[in-house]
């Protein structure tokens, strides 16, 4: 069986963010799978089949992808950022696991990405120098209640946060409710920043206090990074500096 199965990370959004094995393993795929405005990303060519799929089917895809591998193709399924981070490749070992036994054998790689939350702290300093915690605000795969655990657990922890899928058309209501529970926790002048598109031409990357963050600041397009009671601001002319130092008090 001379097939395989790569799931890679393409980074952000910037073609300089793609690391040098994924843009070789894309070279010498067969087959592209991914949602759609990620294959949109990779350049077509002869000998390559794109394979561009809606939102919300990542265990078809999957399992289409498995098949592929299964069947001697080189397959590349993509994700934005890091494959591992809210993406596809968990989608890929759920269908292995419960798929059939031969796609245990199949060569399968995961290819790391620059995930949005490392872009995004980067354009703003090093607002997460110190422990921080990554949190999916979507609940399309998991119950609000859980969410909400999670959030205070944090913010009473004091982690700094990463907050992915923060809010979309389909959820307005959830990332109010989360701001509300970190204003009551957190208190008003937490840092938050609302990184939009980095590394993309429509880049937009924003500091408020929480006490004036608004559920508007966020789109689907936007990771947003919520400071420790530890982090500080260097302000300058135009964005300011984050960061969180490297040491916390006993
Ligand atoms: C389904 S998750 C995928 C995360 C991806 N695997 C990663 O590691 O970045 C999609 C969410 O990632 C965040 N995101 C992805 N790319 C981004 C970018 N260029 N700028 C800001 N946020 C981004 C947004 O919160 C978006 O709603």
């Amino acid at each position: 069986m001379s097939g395989w199965l790569v799931i890679a990370g393409l980074g952000p959004g910037s073609e300089t963010l793609v690391t040098p094995e994924v843009t070789a393993a894309l070279a010498e795929a067969t087959d592209v799978v991914g949602y759609i405005p990620y294959v949109a990303r990779v350049a077509p060519r002869e000998g390559l089949t794109l394979h561009a799929s809606d939102n919300r089917v990542e265990l078809d895809r999957a399992r289409h992808a498995l098949q592929m591998a299964a069947a001697g193709r080189r397959v590349v399924v993509v994700s934005s950022g890091d494959p591992g981070v809210f993406a596809m490749a968990a989608a890929v070992f759920e269908a292995v696991e419960s798929g059939p036994a031969d796609w245990r054998e199949l060569d399968i790689r995961v290819l790391p990405g620059i995930t949005a939350m490392l872009a995004a702290a980067a354009r703003a300093g090093a607002p997460l120098g110190h422990d921080f915690c990554a949190i999916n605000l979507s609940d399309n795969l998991k119950p609000w209640a859980l969410i909400e655990k999670r959030l205070r657990l944090a913010a009473e922890a004091d982690f700094a946060m990463a907050f992915y899928n923060p809010r979309s058309k389909a959820r307005p209501e959830g990332f109010a409710r989360a701001l509300g529970m970190l204003r009551d926790v957190c208190g008003d002048d937490r840092p938050v920043i609302f990184a939009r598109a980095v590394s993309t031409p429509e880049q937009a990357i924003r500091v408020v206090p929480l006490t004036e963050a608004t559920p508007d600041m966020a789109d689907m397009r936007t990771v947003v990074l919520v400071g420790s009671s530890l982090t500080r601001i260097i302000a300058r002319n135009g964005v300011p500096i984050v960061y969180t130092p490297r040491s916390a008090p006993e």
